[in-house]
């Protein structure tokens, strides 16, 4: 017999339904707040688990993870648990650390107890505990399991209140291509696996939202969307324009990938946005006359390249990108002929990427200033959400074009040996 079998008869003491009523060792959830925790008769594994159920119910509870997995699956590496409420009932939430992939499932505790009973012991040697009274190890990798206890690593305790819905700008509930694009459930409430991605959105429209509000409404009348991908942020502007700005701005994403484009245009019918589509090419080739604001948002190393230079050539009152990778600066900086003061800089993979990135988006704010725009660079999200997280916001300004700024550019490029900059090109100022 394993030992998580063994332990089957450990759940009399925390009152789970298994356990007989009457038993003196029988305890309601509420009554955990009273246990403590003593040396007999309880076995380790037994002890590990009323820390963890009165964590959970004192709202102690930081994290579990489970960790030297000795299972069968090979691509399963480690779960990681934490509390979270769900249509606001307290939850453990399960992140299963596959190979390639994560999957959630979030259980009520005496769920998620029977789940871990199957789990330690036998599939993963190891779980350790935190919460805000102490730290437990539950170690099944010697003869005998051994729990070891700690002062808490964290004594702050965790907001469980992962979906903050009602301070939103555009909250899931009601809205039908949340649902359809896979970040709501049926009942309006945001998934536990796309809570980055709400954030992302929501974060996005609050950014959006003043830019959007300074255009005369004359002068709003049709948003392009440049690589829109999923449509998740062209769905959230044109649901920001329509409903709560009440404009009829109409709005475009384009998007090479024509199984997206057919995708989003169904989401777009289904939630009855008809101001929106979606247009399936390249964005070099797309027609953008009459833009009053072009977005980018992560279109791919030289795509937002174009992007920006249709917006210019559109005379866009707006520019919004936030790119995303910097393959082509980084290029021609690795490829230099020229010694650069910055070499020691440069020599280094991870300094290398950072510099191209600054000077990839250096380069791009100066070549908007010089069409006349003014320019803000900034990071618009956590990097704790998403590593590209730097927003270029441009402004159209009835400013002549400065060839200082030309100099500039070419001051930039030469101390970093760049031949050109793919946006001077797209602009035909090289
Ligand atoms: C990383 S995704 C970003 C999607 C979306 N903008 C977002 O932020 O959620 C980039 C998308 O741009 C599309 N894309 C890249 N280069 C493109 C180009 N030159 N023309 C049209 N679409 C492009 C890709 O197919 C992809 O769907």
């Amino acid at each position: 017999m394993r030992e998580h079998d063994l332990l089957r008869g450990r759940t009399d003491y925390v009152g789970r339904t298994r356990a007989a009523p009457g038993s003196d060792l029988y305890a309601s959830a509420a009554q955990l707040n009273e246990l403590t925790i003593i040396d007999t008769p309880l076995s380790p594994p037994q002890q590990f688990y009323t820390a963890l159920q009165r964590a959970f119910v004192q709202g102690e509870f930081v994290k579990l993870g489970l960790r030297a997995y000795d299972g069968t699956n090979r691509d399963l590496k480690t779960i990681d648990i934490k509390p979270v409420i769900v249509k606001r009932e307290p939850r453990l939430s399960f992140t299963w650390h596959y190979k390639t992939r994560d999957v959630i499932r979030n259980h009520a505790l005496d769920d998620a107890v029977t789940e871990l009973e199957g789990l330690v012991g036998s599939e993963f040697r190891l779980a350790q505990l935190a919460t805000t009274s102490g730290d437990w190890t539950l170690d099944f990798q010697g003869k005998t399991p051994r729990l070891k206890q700690s002062a808490p690593a964290t004594t702050a305790p965790v907001s469980m209140s992962h979906d903050r819905q009602k301070d939103r700008a555009l909250p899931a509930a009601g809205r039908v291509w949340m649902r359809e694009l896979g970040i709501a459930d049926k009942g309006g409430e945001v998934l536990p696996t796309a809570q980055d991605k709400f954030r992302q959105i929501n974060r996005y429209v609050e950014v959006l939202a003043p830019l959007l509000k300074a255009i005369p409404e004359e002068r709003l009348s049709k948003v392009c969307d440049m690589g829109a991908g999923k449509g998740y942020l062209t769905f959230a502007v044109a649901d920001y324009l329509a409903n709560t700005l009440k404009s009829d701005a109409s709005v475009v994403g384009v998007e090479m990938r024509p199984e997206l484009v057919t995708l989003c245009n169904g989401v777009a019918a289904q939630s009855q946005l008809s101001h929106l589509s979606f247009a399936q090419g390249t964005i070099d080739a797309f027609d953008c006359a009459g833009t009053s604001v072009l977005i980018a948002l992560h279109a791919c190393d030289t795509a937002t390249d174009d992007a920006i230079a249709k917006g210019i050539s559109a005379e866009a009152e707006l520019i919004v990108v936030a790119p995303c990778c910097h393959k082509q600066i980084r290029r021609e900086m690795e490829t230099a002929n020229a010694r650069s003061p910055f070499d020691y800089l440069t020599r280094h993979g991870i300094f290398i990427e950072r510099q191209a990135e600054m000077v990839t988006d250096g380069i791009r704010a100066l070549v908007l200033e010089y069409f006349g725009y003014e320019t803000k660079v900034f990071e618009f999200i956590s990097d704790k959400h998403t590593p590209k997280n730097v927003m270029i916001v441009a402004s159209r300004t009835k400013r002549a074009r400065d060839p200082r700024i030309l100099e500039e550019i070419a001051a930039a490029k030469a101390t970093f040996g760049i031949r050109r900059h793919y946006l001077e090109t797209a602009t035909h100022l090289a």
